[in-house]
């Protein structure tokens, strides 16, 4: 059972979903709600260039109607709290109609939400109470498959040549597109699977449950761009475009980032421009820097907003054990520059397994040696830790981890309950243990949900030192020195310096391997990013080329610290794990102040 909108079609035939009326598309919330007090698209085009977003699961965050599911009500009592932190934007992963056998990425009605979290109102309300908060709406746009719940496949499975016979890719014999690697492998050894009712083959790049969409097919392109009409008339700010480079297949290829699935794109993006102006794309593209750039398209097709920027991410775990800078600054100085507008999207962690499909063989193993000793952490291609068990409990290494995040080029994701430390279950399958319920408080239901936890969606956390007795927002927010408190300063810190969303990076020299250090600079700011990726303290030469007498204050504290010096150096001392951000500031701005 769903509460999508009503469905304008006869009975008994399966909607298409139709283009949105534009005459009475309304961007509709209740009447009692107050609407956006956020400067408009066209006023601040460039929002997710700074913007810091967090993602969060509805059913894992609160439950307001005591069924042991999160909801859009309880997400929505918790903005105050979102709000608090620092956040710019949510990114919400899928809430639609689904058997639940992806985590909701086996989407079974496009245009419904799943009624356990609530109705179509609801959603326009929380939309609209974020927006007054300041905070931002993404959504999940997952157009590459749709579950074999769909009545879409229902129906092109039962009758080949009705008008949904062509939806899916059928073949009689599974001997094509062999070369499209299984992305899945703990579950799947084939990207074809049988299907019994039809008789024939059909694709899926995920689970056999999944079945591909058929791009190849005008009415699949019309039908997924009005899924993404119909959710942008709900006031949304963007989109994340679940596994987009698999949209087209071609024999021959490994399938993957074709010239149909960047033409379909910005396809896309040419309509969102025109219809919903400045409705932002994500690109959730697991590939390597010159592939996912790809995903920007070109000033004359221009793709998404924002990439996911996937290779980044297991150097900095890399890097905390190998104790070097190293691969870091290699994947730094391999990533393309952005074209205008673009942003990355980093992050450490996210309701996914650790993704270890852009590494070598060698880093890969060396990954599972440090982070995944046991088979039971790693999950397809990749490790089903959170963060903070990850890093081993240390508060140090999870600051510096966020210090790089947070300082980096890209528009940082975080992931709920990764700000107080929260823990993982690896005992449950697939991804589940990285998607518990969110740990509010010390009460039975850990203050998210007066149900009996034995009814909730997964367990809670229940091992020693992350139970929710230990790790809880109430303790946390009444701890100064709380993890949570410090990441809170954190994003403090960071909104008073654009230039980490906007600026560019340039590798700084030192004497030491292990101090990765770079300047982020634009026309206003420039801060000197210092971090120590050792387990001992350092101290390093910096050199810093035209930078003579500039002065360095510690962003935090405005603490001053030595000047660079004639010689264009400057050594910084650093404990273990630690790290600086340091405004650097050009000496003539005083000498112009004494001469005048
Ligand atoms: C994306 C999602 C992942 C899902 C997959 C298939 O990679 O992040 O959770 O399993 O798509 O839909
Ligand atoms: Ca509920």
């Amino acid at each position: 059972m769903t509460s999508s909108t009503p469905d304008p079609t006869p009975t008994g035939a399966i909607p298409l979903i139709p283009a949105p009326d534009r005459a009475s598309a309304t961007h509709a919330v209740p009447e009692d709600t107050v609407v956006a007090t956020l400067p408009s698209p066209a006023e601040d085009p460039h929002w997710y260039r700074t913007a810091v977003f967090y993602e969060v699961l509805t059913h894992a965050f609160m439950d307001s109607n005591h069924d042991g599911i999160g909801d859009f009500e309880g997400l929505r009592s918790k903005l105050d709290y979102l709000q608090w932190l620092g956040v710019d934007a949510l990114w919400l992963p899928p809430f639609y109609p689904s058997p639940m056998a992806d985590g909701g990425y086996d989407i079974s009605d496009y245009t419904g939400i799943d009624e356990r979290y609530g109705t179509m109102d609801d959603f326009r309300t929380l939309v609209a109470d974020a927006h007054e908060r300041g905070i931002r709406i993404v959504i999940d746009m997952v157009m590459n498959h749709t579950s074999d719940q769909h009545p879409w496949f229902q129906a092109s499975r039962t009758d080949p040549s009705g008008p949904y016979g062509d939806f899916y890719v059928w073949r009689d014999r599974p001997s094509e597109y062999l070369d499209a690697r299984v992305i899945f492998v703990d579950t799947e050894d084939s990207n074809w699977s049988w299907d019994e009712v039809r008789g024939q083959f059909f694709w899926h790049r995920f689970f056999s449950h999944q079945p591909d969409l058929n791009f190849e097919n005008p009415a699949v392109r019309e039908a997924v761009k009005n899924v993404l009409r119909f959710w942008a008339d709900t006031g949304v700010d963007g989109f994340r475009l679940d596994a987009i480079p698999y949209l087209y297949e071609e024999d021959g290829t490994n399938c993957e980032n074709l010239l149909p699935t960047h033409d379909f794109i910005a396809e896309l993006r040419q309509m969102v421009d025109d219809e919903y102006p400045g409705t932002v794309l994500i690109a959730e593209a697991n590939q390597p820097p010159h592939e996912v750039v790809a995903y920007f398209g070109t000033d004359a097709a221009p793709e998404c907003h924002v990439c996911f920027h996937f290779p980044i991410m297991p150097k900095i775990f890399a890097a905390l054990r190998e104790e070097t800078s190293k691969g870091v600054r290699e994947v730094l100085a391999e990533t393309p520059p952005l074209p205008k507008g673009g942003q990355w999207g980093t992050f450490l962690r996210n309701h996914d397994e650790l993704t270890l499909e852009m590494v070598t063989e060698e880093e890969r193993q060396k990954m599972y040696a440090w982070y995944a000793p046991e088979p039971r952490m790693r999950a397809n291609v990749g490790i089903r830790r959170r963060l903070m068990p990850l890093l081993r409990g240390s508060r140090r290494e999870v600051e510096l981890a966020h210090a790089l995040l947070l300082s980096f080029p890209g528009s940082p994701f975080l992931y709920y309950g990764d700000e107080i430390g929260m823990g993982d279950d690896i005992w449950l399958n697939d991804r589940d243990g990285v998607r518990t319920p969110m740990q509010w408080d010390d009460s039975p239901g850990a203050g998210y949900s007066t149900a009996d936890p034995e009814s909730f969606y997964l367990p809670l956390i229940s091992s020693g030192m992350y139970r929710p007795t230990a790790v809880n927002v109430a303790e946390h927010r009444t701890r100064p020195t709380s993890m949570l408190n410090w990441l809170r300063s954190m994003l403090q810190i960071r909104r008073k310096y654009p230039v980490f969303g906007i600026g560019s990076l340039t590798l700084v020299a030192t004497s030491d391997d292990a101090v990765l250090a770079f300047l982020r600079r634009d026309e206003r700011q420039s801060v000197l990013c210092v971090n120590n990726l050792s387990t001992t303290s350092r101290s390093a030469r910096l050199q810093l080329p035209g930078m003579a007498g500039w002065h360095l204050y510690d962003a935090a504290s405005g603490n001053r610290f030595p000047d660079v010096r004639e010689d264009e150096t400057v050594d910084i001392t650093l404990g273990r794990h630690g790290f600086y951000w340091l405004d650097v500031t050009f000496l003539d701005e005083e000498k112009d102040d004494e001469d005048q």
